[in-house]
């Protein structure tokens, strides 16, 4: 069974608003929603779960009621942090499954242009690999900083990529490393294949190329470009969408936007 999990339980306090940002409207739906659609409608996804941030449940529900994802299974509040959403969402599946038999795909409600082929090269890559990570190359140098601001090192850009989401796993394999970090008091982290990483440093994590447009709603800039970037796809993802359509929707646009 593949299941795919929309991580939408934080709150958005870089963006700002009295709302959490995946609730924020872009090209008529709000981020949520778009994000939703992606999972919804890959046709290598059999399951949705939804973690929402506390309180807002409702909108989900809503959301889901109008639109008529009838893949949606559960829709749950989220924990603290976003590993503690993961957590949560990790104890709701393997209640109703067994997890030997589950790919889990776990992706960020604030990042809705996922496409279908990034999608569906994760579920693939699961039957060669335990854990999946999305990637893409980075233009800018990264560099290491100390606490205070002073360059650490500049690790070669060839061997350096930026994350992304979604994040794909064996299920079992992911609770198995979501249990180590519990008994772990110095556990942090900001995504999933890093607990992989470190807790199971045996299990090889292959990576996906993403995608530029998989861009994370991050700062309050970051929703002007995601509404741009929506309005070059035809102002609205069809339900549905193939990697095909999404590449036409595309086509010759990207000029018009940063050639001027
Ligand atoms: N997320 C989550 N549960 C949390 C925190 C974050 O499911 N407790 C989700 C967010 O909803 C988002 C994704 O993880 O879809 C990426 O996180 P981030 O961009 O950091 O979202 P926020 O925590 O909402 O943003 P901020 O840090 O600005 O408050």
């Amino acid at each position: 069974k593949n299941v795919g999990v929309l991580l939408a339980g934080g709150v958005g306090s870089r963006v700002g608003l009295d709302i959490p940002k995946q609730l924020i409207k872009v090209a008529g739906k709000t981020l949520l929603e778009h994000t939703l659609v992606a999972l919804h409608d890959h046709p290598d996804v059999d399951e949705v779960l939804v973690m929402m941030t506390p309180g807002h449940t409702d909108a989900v529900r809503d959301i889901v009621r109008k639109a008529g994802f009838e893949k949606v299974t559960a829709i749950l509040e989220g924990g603290e942090t976003r590993n503690a959403t993961t957590q949560r969402a990790i104890d709701h599946l393997s209640a109703q499954h067994d997890p030997a038999s589950v790919r889990i795909l776990l992706h960020d409600a604030v990042r809705p242009l996922v496409t279908p082929r990034i999608i569906g090269e994760c579920f693939a890559a699961l039957a060669d690999y335990p854990a999946v990570d999305v990637a893409i190359p980075s233009a800018d140098t990264i560099i290491e900083v100390a606490p205070d601001d002073t360059i650490r090192s500049i690790p070669p850009r060839a061997a350096l990529r930026r994350g992304q989401t979604p994040q794909a796993f064996r299920l079992d394999v992911l609770a198995r490393a979501y249990e180590l970090a519990d008994a772990d008091p110095d556990f942090t982290a900001t995504d999933d294949c890093s607990v992989v990483l470190r807790y199971l440093p045996d299990e090889p994590i292959i990576v996906v190329h993403g995608d530029d447009r998989n861009m994370k709603v991050t700062e309050p800039i970051d929703v002007f470009i995601a509404d741009k970037l929506f309005q070059l796809t035809g102002i609205d993802l069809p339900r549905g969408r193939d990697e095909a359509g999404y590449a036409e929707a595309f086509k010759g646009k990207t000029m018009v936007v940063f050639g001027g």
